[in-house]
């Protein structure tokens, strides 16, 4: 299955994390050979900004992601 992975690039969301978790999502696919599309979004926030950092993992979303629970995820979508 293709995995799709969006990162919300809002001034937010950049701003709490999401920086620093879209290199670590790209290093992770690369190392690994994961399988995953990496999209970027942030125009539309709807007042979500402040669980942020949001990442959006096969179209459900995750709230407060810190670099610990960003690998959680991609080792879950490495494994399954
Ligand atoms: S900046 Fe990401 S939800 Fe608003």
């Amino acid at each position: 299955m293709k995995n799709t992975m969006k990162i919300c690039m809002g001034s937010s969301c950049f701003a709490r994390g999401n920086e620093e978790n879209l290199r670590i999502a790209e290093d992770f696919a690369k190392a690994n050979r994961l399988d995953v599309e990496i999209e970027l979004f942030g125009l539309r926030c709807e007042n979500k900004c402040e669980k942020g950092p949001v990442i959006i993992v096969n179209d459900v979303e995750h709230n407060g992601i810190t670099p610990e629970k960003l690998e959680k995820l991609l080792t879950e979508m490495h494994s399954g």
